[in-house]
């Protein structure tokens, strides 16, 4: 079941470290652009159902229309969103306003080409959702006069609590860019950033990283002594819920850490142990494991 959030926590700002990030207030919940005729997804997987679902969830009333080689696929999305189901890959492409290619990374050379071949002019405006592909390949592999923008959405915009980080092209326009901007903020926060870091923020802000530290947790706490649903139950609120209060009361982190572990205390001995153990070490490690992959996508 899909739950939606309380209250709007889109606007306003978050502390970190000393920096502030303002984020903007949220689109209105209705898409102001009225030109658009569909939003077309090539590819119906894992990231194109959470998208759509996040869209339902926040009333998107637009056509969301999307093209896969399943069709047991594209039935399970029309149950699931309402999407509209494309006839074949040219009627996809000639109906999109904007076209969102939600393939894998090893897929999208294929994708596009099948595109520049299918006989309808793709639109101005393209995203590409895939991993580690730069601008270039895309330029390269679509010579179609194309404005691409990268985007990568977090699967969590299934419930409306997305981050996006968004790149463009210089070419996309000041509308283009607002209209991917509305898009994305229909399922949660969009930060814009230079296409250097797109690798950097894809291996940082997936939530696969809450998952396997809670997952880490309590089977640590487990073994050490709780029942398995004790266990998820004190995990999860030590992350979820700390990470909340550190969000919602602004404090800074470092005063967080502090109010948390008493000097001497148990806190305080199980984060020098972690530490002792290497998990800065560990977590550096991940990181750049993650950006090698996606760097590797960009000689696909
Ligand atoms: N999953 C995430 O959380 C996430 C988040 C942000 C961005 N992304 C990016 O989004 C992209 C899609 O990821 P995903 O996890 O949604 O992948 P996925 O679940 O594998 O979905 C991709 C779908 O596209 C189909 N497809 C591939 N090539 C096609 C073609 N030429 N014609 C028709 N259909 C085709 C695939 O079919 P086959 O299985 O037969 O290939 C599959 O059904 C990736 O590039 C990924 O980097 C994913």
């Amino acid at each position: 079941m899909v739950v939606k959030p309380r209250g709007d926590w889109r606007a306003g700002k978050l502390r970190c470290f000393g920096f502030t990030v303002h984020i903007r207030e949220a689109a209105p919940r209705q898409d102001q652009d009225t030109k658009m005729k569909a939003i077309v997804f090539l590819g119906g997987g894992r990231i194109t159902s959470a998208l759509a679902a996040g869209l339902r969830l926040a009333k998107y009333r637009r056509r969301i229309v999307v093209y896969d080689r399943h069709p047991e696929k594209l039935r399970a999305l029309r149950r699931e969103s309402r999407i509209e189901i494309a006839r074949d890959l040219s009627s996809a492409v000639g109906q999109a306003e904007m076209l969102i290619v939600a393939v894998r990374p090893g897929s999208v050379k294929e994708m596009i080409h099948e595109v520049a071949r299918c006989g309808a002019s793709p639109p101005k405006l393209c995203v590409s959702l895939a991993a580690g592909i730069p601008f270039r390949n895309l330029r390269t592999w679509l010579p179609a006069a194309v404005h691409w923008v990268r985007a990568m959405p977090s699967p969590v915009c299934r419930i409306d609590r997305g981050l996006t980080p968004v790149t463009f092209e210089r070419t996309v326009t000041v509308s283009e860019r607002a209209q991917v901007r509305q898009l994305f903020e229909q399922v949660g926060l969009v930060l814009e950033i230079p296409e250097r870091q797109m690798d950097t923020i894809t291996a940082t802000h997936s939530p696969s990283h809450g998952y396997h530290a809670l997952a880490t947790l309590a089977r640590a706490a487990e073994s050490a002594g709780l029942d398995k649903r004790t266990a998820l139950i004190a995990a999860a609120h030590a992350l979820a819920d700390g990470i909340t209060y550190w969000r919602d009361s602004e404090l800074d982190l470092d005063h967080l850490l502090h109010e948390a572990a008493t000097p001497g205390g148990i806190a305080a001995a199980t984060m020098a142990a972690m530490d002792e153990g290497g998990y800065a070490r560990a977590v550096t490690r991940g990181l750049k494991a993650g950006i090698a992959r996606a760097q590797r996508n960009a000689k696909l």
